[in-house]
Formats: structure tokens, C-alpha cells, sequence
């Protein structure tokens, strides 16, 4: 196969080299064409774009195929758990039991914010959105280790890695517990991590939550399915950030906010919302579906469709069984599980679906387990946040490691006015619009 692609403008010929990944993957490297031709690419969306090399998730969008560090996704649901998978998606490799045992201390160590955190808890509206929270109180935090922006960071990054993934559920659940009114649980030093973030959701001063192995697991297996995903739109807004030298928390915030969208991450809070709607409209789906075929009705079927895959999603799969079990474990008959299938059977046969290769993705059956363990539906998008911080925190480490690490300063192609000058203010028109 070709190592270089040629290019012809004006009739002239460049050859511009072809990189092929690991898994075969060929791209064509256009890092010198504007010095070259004296143009750029222009890829709104970046739909065929690569911003980076990187060792961490491989996905095959065609085959429906994830791999965190070349291990398959179904492979790591089925025997590992969130904290051995971020340690996997972080470092590199998978932890032996000293590894894992001192990553799990160090989390533990660094469960507990600074008690001057809970002021700013104060400072938010009982209805201020969990996301809106997360990423000011993740920023808030970094106030608390000024060494996150001191040279010797590289040589506490273990340090800070378990500060942002422990205390990032820490974050969560507070916000939770303040919405509410409740007095803020503290972790506990003998809970593994879902439990303890189950326990600091659900426990009272006076009675602890009942865990129950099947609904940790759940939560557990939703966190590490979530793990890390390839340049999405919130691992590439951490990574812009990162590029620009700012620190773990600031890259780490910035996430949170570009996952909050409901084109991405915030789509589990939207297609349980869009369930609800549907159930209590008394629509079987059916209506729900020709609406979201028509461009003019503003709807679409939320948690389906997914810019990489064009099969379906492993992720989604995992989780709609996950659902069954846990439903079933918990007796609980969720009618928008049955609405989510029916829309599934559906959407699958039909030809506009088909055509554009629209498939559930991740989000379009995890709030129905969230639902079930009684989170708050607008804790979803945060849970996303909790699941995603390996993966984001594994791409600012590719950033702070990598040798040349240039700052991200796409170009764009200039489309505005131009000739115009300066008019002074007395001469200026009113603009007929
Ligand atoms: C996540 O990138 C990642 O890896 C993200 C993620 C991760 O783990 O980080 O996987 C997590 O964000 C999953 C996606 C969650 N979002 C949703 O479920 C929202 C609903 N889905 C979409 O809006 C859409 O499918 C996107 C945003 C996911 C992808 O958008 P694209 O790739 O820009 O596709 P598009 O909007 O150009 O759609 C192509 C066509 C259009 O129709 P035509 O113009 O060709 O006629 O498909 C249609 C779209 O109208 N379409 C849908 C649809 N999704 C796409 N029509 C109805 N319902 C939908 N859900």
C-alpha cells in the first residue's frame, strides 16, 4: 500500500507522507502542506480529522470494536472493575496486586476534600444543574494543591491522578446530598470506590445505605464502560487544554463542561427525559419515531446514532443486558425499559435508521440502570463524568509526556467582511436588517 499521498494544485505535485496506527489505521499527515502549498484543510466537525496519535482506545466505528489499551471492552466488563480499568487506561498496562493495591490506597488517602470545599457548596441555588457544580468545584479544588501548577508536578502526578478520581465522586455526591437538604456523608476508609460514592449518595448521619453487590456492580461496570472513548468532543477539549500548559483540574473542568451537551454526554439525561415524555404521552414509541425521522419536528431519538460507530455501539449492548439483570435483581418493572426495546425493534427496521447507519449508543440504556439504583436523572451526565475521568486524565498525561508538545491552534478558512474601515460614530446608519 502507497506511503505517501500526492496532491495536485495548480498542477503542481506534493507527496505527503501516510502514518498507519497499530491496528492499521492510514492517515494522511498534512503537517506541512500549508508551508507547502500555501493551503489548509478545512474538515468542519473533524469528521476526518486526527488531532493526535494516541496509545490509549482504539475503536473500529465499521465493526462496532472498543479496546482500552488493546484490550477488548466486553472482555474488561466481564472481569475487571472501574479502578483496575483506570489504572489500565491511565499507566498503560494492567496493574499486579501491589499496583492496584497502592493505587486503591492512594485513592483512599485522597477521598476527602479540603473542609473548606463545603463553603462553595453553599454558594449554588438548591437547583443549580450537578454539572454546572462539577466543573466549578473541580476548579475550586486545584485552589487546595498549588503544587498541580508547580515544575515538581510530574513527580506528584500519582498524587493528583487519585486526588481528581477519588475526589471527583466526593464533588458528586455532596452536590447531591446539598440539593437535597441532607447532611453531607463522609467516604469511609473500608468501601471500594462505587461503594463508597453509593454510601456518600445514600447513607444517613444515622443509617447506612444497604449495598447491594448486584447494584454496586452495575454502577461499577456503567463507570468503566464510560472509561475512556477515543478524541471525542470532552477528551478533545481536555486535551486542548492540557496543550496549552494549563493543569490536570483546568483540563479536567473544561471536560466536564464539553460533555455536559446533550449531543454527548449529557444524552443520558435527555433519552431518559425523552422516554418519560413518550410514556406519559401515551405514545407506544411509534409517533416518537416519525418525529424523529422529520427534520422539521426539532426531535431526535436520543442515546441512537454515534459519529464514529456505524454498527452498533459494545457499549450499548453491555449495558442493555446489564439492565435486564439488574431490573430483575431489584424487582423492579421499569415501563421505559419497555418503551427503550420497542424503540430499538423499531428504529432498527426502519429504513431511515438503516440508511444512515443509526444505532443505540452508551447512553441510551444507562439511565434506565442509573434510574433503577435511584440517582437523579440530572446526576447522569455527572456519573459520565465519573466513568470518563481515566480516560481524560490518560490523554492530558500523552500531552504532559510527549516530547514536542506543540500547542492546538487549528487554522480556519476567513468567510467575514472585507475593505471595511473605521466610520466615526456620527455617521454611522442604522442597520436594515
Ligand atoms: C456520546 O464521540 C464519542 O465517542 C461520544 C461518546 C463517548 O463515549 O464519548 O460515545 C458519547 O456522546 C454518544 C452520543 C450521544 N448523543 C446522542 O445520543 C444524541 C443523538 N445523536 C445525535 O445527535 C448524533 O447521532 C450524534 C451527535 C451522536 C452524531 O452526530 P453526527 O455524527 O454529526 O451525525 P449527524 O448529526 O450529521 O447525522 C447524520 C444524519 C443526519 O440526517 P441527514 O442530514 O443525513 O438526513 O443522521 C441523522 C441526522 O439528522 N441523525 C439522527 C440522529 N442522529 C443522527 N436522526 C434522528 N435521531 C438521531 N439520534
Amino acid at each position: 500500500m502507497s506511503t505517501t499521498a500526492t496532491l495536485e494544485i495548480d498542477g503542481k505535485k506534493y507527496n505527503l507522507p501516510i502514518v498507519v496506527g497499530t491496528e492499521g489505521e492510514r492517515a494522511v499527515d498534512v503537517s506541512t502542506l500549508r508551508a507547502a502549498t500555501g493551503h489548509i484543510t478545512l474538515d468542519e466537525g473533524y469528521g476526518n480529522t486526527g488531532s493526535c496519535k494516541s496509545a490509549v482506545t482504539f475503536i473500529d466505528g465499521e465493526k462496532g470494536i472498543l479496546r482500552y489499551r488493546g484490550i477488548p471492552i466486553e472482555e474488561l466488563a466481564d472481569q475487571s472493575t472501574f479502578i483496575e480499568t483506570a489504572y489500565l487506561i491511565i499507566y498503560g498496562h494492567l496493574p499486579t496486586s501491589a499496583e492496584l493495591q497502592r493505587f486503591s490506597d492512594l485513592l483512599t488517602e485522597n477521598q476527602n476534600l479540603h473542609e473548606d470545599m463545603k463553603y462553595h457548596f453553599n454558594g449554588f441555588p438548591p437547583n443549580a444543574h450537578p454539572m454546572a457544580i462539577l466543573s466549578a468545584m473541580i476548579n475550586a479544588n486545584s485552589c487546595f494543591y498549588p503544587g498541580l501548577m508547580g515544575p515538581e508536578v510530574r513527580n506528584e502526578f500519582d498524587i493528583h491522578v487519585a486526588r481528581l478520581i477519588s475526589q471527583v465522586r466526593t464533588i458528586a455526591a455532596f452536590s447531591y446530598r446539598k440539593s437535597r437538604g441532607y447532611p453531607y456523608i463522609y467516604p469511609k476508609r473500608d468501601l471500594k470506590y462505587t461503594a463508597n460514592f453509593l454510601h456518600m449518595m445514600f447513607s444517613q448521619p444515622y443509617d447506612d445505605y444497604k449495598l447491594i453487590p448486584e447494584v454496586v456492580h452495575a454502577l461499577d461496570l456503567i463507570f468503566l464502560l464510560h472509561a475512556d472513548h477515543e478524541q471525542n468532543c470532552s477528551t478533545s477539549t481536555v486535551r486542548m487544554v492540557a496543550s496549552g500548559q494549563a493543569n490536570l483540574f483546568a483540563s479536567a473542568a473544561a471536560g466536564v463542561c464539553a460533555l455536559w451537551g446533550h449531543l454527548h454526554g449529557g444524552a443520558n439525561q435527555a433519552v431518559v427525559e425523552m422516554l418519560q415524555q413518550i410514556y406519559d404521552s401515551g405514545d407506544d414509541g411509534s409517533k416518537f419515531i416519525t418525529a424523529a425521522k422529520d427534520k422539521t419536528s426539532g426531535k431526535r431519538l436520543m442515546g441512537f446514532g454515534h459519529r464514529v460507530y456505524k454498527n452498533h455501539d459494545p457499549r450499548a449492548r453491555i449495558i442493555k443486558k446489564a439492565c435486564d439483570d439488574i431490573l430483575v435483581k431489584l424487582h423492579i418493572n421499569d415501563p421505559l425499559l419497555d418503551i427503550a426495546k420497542r424503540l430499538e425493534e423499531v428504529a432498527l427496521r426502519e429504513s431511515y435508521f438503516i440508511e444512515r447507519k443509526l444505532y443505540p449508543n452508551v447512553d441510551f440504556y444507562s439511565g434506565i440502570i442509573m434510574r433503577a439504583i435511584g440517582i437523579p436523572v440530572e446526576m447522569f451526565t455527572v456519573m459520565f463524568a465519573i466513568g470518563r475521568m481515566p480516560g481524560w486524565i490518560a490523554n492530558f498525561k500523552e500531552i504532559m509526556e510527549e516530547k514536542q508538545s506543540r500547542i492546538y491552534r487549528p487554522r480556519q478558512v476567513y468567510i467575514g467582511p472585507v475593505n471595511q474601515t473605521y466610520v466615526p460614530r456620527p455617521q454611522r446608519k442604522p442597520r436594515t436588517v
